[in-house]
C-alpha cells in the first residue's frame, strides 16, 4: 500500500513546487539610490504596490542652482526643492516607503542564481540588504573653470532651452561653445533670440572649422543667415552686473540678468543671457564600482525596461543612456523601472510556480510589465468589443 506521505513529494515535483526555494529574507524589496525626480518617481511606483523600499538621498541635485523649474506640466515655475518636498510628503504616507539621508558608498551582489540580493553600505558603515537596486544617482556638469562661470550657472547661464531661455526672450544673447557646436545651439534657440553672439574662445581655427564642417555642411553660411556674430577672443571672465533673480517681472515671466564678458585683450561685451555647451559625467562612483556597462558617461539600459547590464539593477533619470535629461524623463523612467522590478519580484515568488524564476527574458518581462502598465488593456478592449 502506498502511503500518501510518500506520494506527495512526487506529485509536488511534477508540479514543480518542490524546486521552489523560499524567498530569502532581506531588509527591503528594493533600495533606490537618489532622491531627485527619478528616484522619487520610482519610490512612488513601488510604494503604491506595497513593496518595502528604502530611498537614499544625500542632497546633491543637478538643478539645485536654478531659480525655477520649467516644462514640467502642472509644475511650470515651481522651485525644485519645493517640488521634491511635496513629492516626499505625499510618498511618506505609504507605510512601506522609507528614506535615509546617508550616502551609499558600496553596493555588492551577494545573490545566487535564483535570487538577486544586494548588500548596500552607507557612509556610516551600516549595511542593508535588498533584492533589487535602482540607481537614480544623476549627472554632474563639468563647467569651465573660467572665473564667473560657476556663479552664473542656472541663473542667466544655462544649457537647455526648454528649462531656461523664455524668461530672457529677445534679450541680447550669447552662446559659449567651441565653434563646432555653435550651429546646433542656434538651431535650438533661434525662436527665443535674434541678437546672438557666439563666444568661441579661440576655437575658430582650421581644426575647429573642420569639426564644424563635419557636423553641418555650409555651417558658416548658415551662421551668417541666422545673423550670428562669431567672437573668437579668449574669455578671461564672466562678470555679473545685474541679478535677474531680483530684477524680474513675474507678471510677464521676464528676468533681466546682465553680464560683461571679459577677454584677455580688448573691450568687454555685454550680454543678458547665455547658453553653454559643457560636458557631463556620472555624479556617483557607484555605477562604475558595480561594474555596470557605461557608454559615453551614461549607464547602458534597455530602454523598454530601464534595466542595466547587471541582473536586478535598474538605472533611471539623467544617469542612464535613455538619451534624455530632464524632469519628465526622470519621472517616466522611474515609473517604468518600478513596474518592471515589481513584476520581476512577483515572478520570483514561488507562487508564480515557474521553474526558472530569476532568468526571465527581456521579452517575457516586457510582456508582463506592459500588461501591468496598461498597454495590454488595448488588446483586452478589442477582445471585449469583438464579443459584444
Ligand atoms: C541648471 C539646470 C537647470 C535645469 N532646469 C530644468 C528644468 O527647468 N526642467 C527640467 O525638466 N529639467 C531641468 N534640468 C534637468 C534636471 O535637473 C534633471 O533632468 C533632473 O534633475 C534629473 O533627475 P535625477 O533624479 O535623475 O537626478 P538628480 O535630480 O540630479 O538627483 C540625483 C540624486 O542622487 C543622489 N545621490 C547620488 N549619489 C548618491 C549616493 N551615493 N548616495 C546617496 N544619494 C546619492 C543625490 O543626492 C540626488 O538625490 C536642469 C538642469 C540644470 C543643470
Ligand atoms: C533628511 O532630509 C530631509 C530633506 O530631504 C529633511 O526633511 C529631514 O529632516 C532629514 N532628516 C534627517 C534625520 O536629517
Ligand atoms: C565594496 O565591498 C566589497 C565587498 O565587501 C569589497 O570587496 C570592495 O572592496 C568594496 N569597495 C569599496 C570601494 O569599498
Ligand atoms: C555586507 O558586507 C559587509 C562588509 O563586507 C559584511 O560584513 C556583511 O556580512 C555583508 N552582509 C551580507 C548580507 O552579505
Ligand atoms: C577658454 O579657453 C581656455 C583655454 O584656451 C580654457 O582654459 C577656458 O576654460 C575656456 N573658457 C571657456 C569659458 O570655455
Ligand atoms: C581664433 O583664435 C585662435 C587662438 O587665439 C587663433 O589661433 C585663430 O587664428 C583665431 N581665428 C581667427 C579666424 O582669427
Ligand atoms: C538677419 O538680418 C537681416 C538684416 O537685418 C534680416 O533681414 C534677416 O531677416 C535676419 N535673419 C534672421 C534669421 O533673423
Ligand atoms: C511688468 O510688466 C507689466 C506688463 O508690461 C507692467 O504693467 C508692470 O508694470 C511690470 N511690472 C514691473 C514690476 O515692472
Ligand atoms: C555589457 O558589456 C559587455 C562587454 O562589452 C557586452 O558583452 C554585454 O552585451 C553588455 N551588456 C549589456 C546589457 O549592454
Amino acid at each position: 500500500m502506498v502511503r500518501l506521505g510518500s506520494l506527495l513529494p512526487a506529485v509536488l515535483l511534477a508540479c514543480g513546487l518542490v524546486a521552489a526555494e523560499p524567498i530569502p529574507k532581506t531588509d527591503y524589496d528594493v533600495i533606490i539610490v537618489g532622491g531627485g525626480p527619478a528616484g522619487l518617481s520610482a519610490l512612488s511606483g513601488v510604494s503604491r504596490v506595497r513593496r518595502k523600499a528604502l530611498l537614499f538621498d544625500n542632497h546633491h541635485y543637478r538643478n539645485a542652482v536654478t531659480r525655477e523649474m520649467h516644462d514640467v506640466i502642472g509644475n511650470d515655475g515651481t522651485v525644485p526643492s519645493v517640488f521634491r518636498a511635496e513629492a516626499r510628503k505625499q510618498i511618506e504616507r505609504y507605510p512601506t516607503a522609507h528614506f535615509s539621508n546617508s550616502t551609499v558608498t558600496n553596493i555588492t551582489s551577494v545573490g545566487d542564481e535564483d535570487f538577486t540580493i544586494f548588500n548596500v553600505t552607507d557612509h556610516t558603515g551600516k549595511h542593508y540588504s535588498a533584492r533589487k537596486i535602482v540607481l537614480a544617482t544623476g549627472l554632474r556638469d563639468v563647467l569651465p573653470s573660467t572665473p564667473g562661470i560657476a556663479a552664473a550657472w542656472g541663473k542667466g547661464l544655462f544649457w537647455c532651452p526648454w528649462c531656461d531661455g523664455y524668461e530672457h526672450r529677445d534679450q541680447p544673447f550669447g552662446i559659449i561653445s567651441n565653434i563646432a557646436d555653435v550651429l546646433g545651439s542656434v538651431l535650438e534657440t533661434n525662436t527665443q533670440f535674434s541678437d546672438i553672439i557666439a563666444f568661441v574662445n579661440g576655437t575658430y581655427t582650421p581644426a575647429g572649422e573642420a569639426a564644424a564642417q563635419s557636423q553641418h555642411d555650409k555651417w558658416l553660411e548658415q551662421l551668417n543667415a541666422w545673423n550670428v556674430t562669431i567672437e573668437n577672443r579668449t574669455i578671461s571672465s564672466l562678470e555679473r552686473i545685474q541679478d535677474g533673480g531680483v530684477h524680474r517681472n513675474k507678471t510677464i515671466d521676464e528676468q533681466y540678468d546682465k553680464f560683461l564678458v571679459h577677454f584677455t585683450e580688448g573691450e568687454p561685451i555685454e550680454r543678458n543671457a547665455f547658453i553653454i555647451n559643457a560636458p557631463t559625467v556620472q555624479y556617483s562612483q557607484l555605477p562604475a564600482q558595480m561594474g555596470l556597462n557605461i557608454t559615453n558617461n551614461k549607464i547602458d539600459v534597455v530602454t523598454s525596461s530601464m534595466r542595466t547590464s547587471q541582473a536586478g539593477v535598474w538605472a533611471i533619470g539623467d544617469a542612464n543612456s535613455d538619451g534624455s535629461t530632464n524632469v519628465p524623463h526622470a519621472m517616466f523612467s522611474g515609473k517604468k523601472a518600478s513596474v518592471y522590478l515589481h513584476v520581476e519580484l512577483s515572478r520570483e515568488d514561488p507562487a508564480s510556480k515557474i521553474s526558472k524564476r530569476s532568468g526571465l527574458s527581456e521579452e517575457e518581462l516586457v510582456e508582463e510589465a506592459s500588461n501591468a502598465i496598461g498597454s495590454g488593456l488595448d488588446r483586452h478592449y478589442k477582445k471585449i468589443m469583438g464579443r459584444h
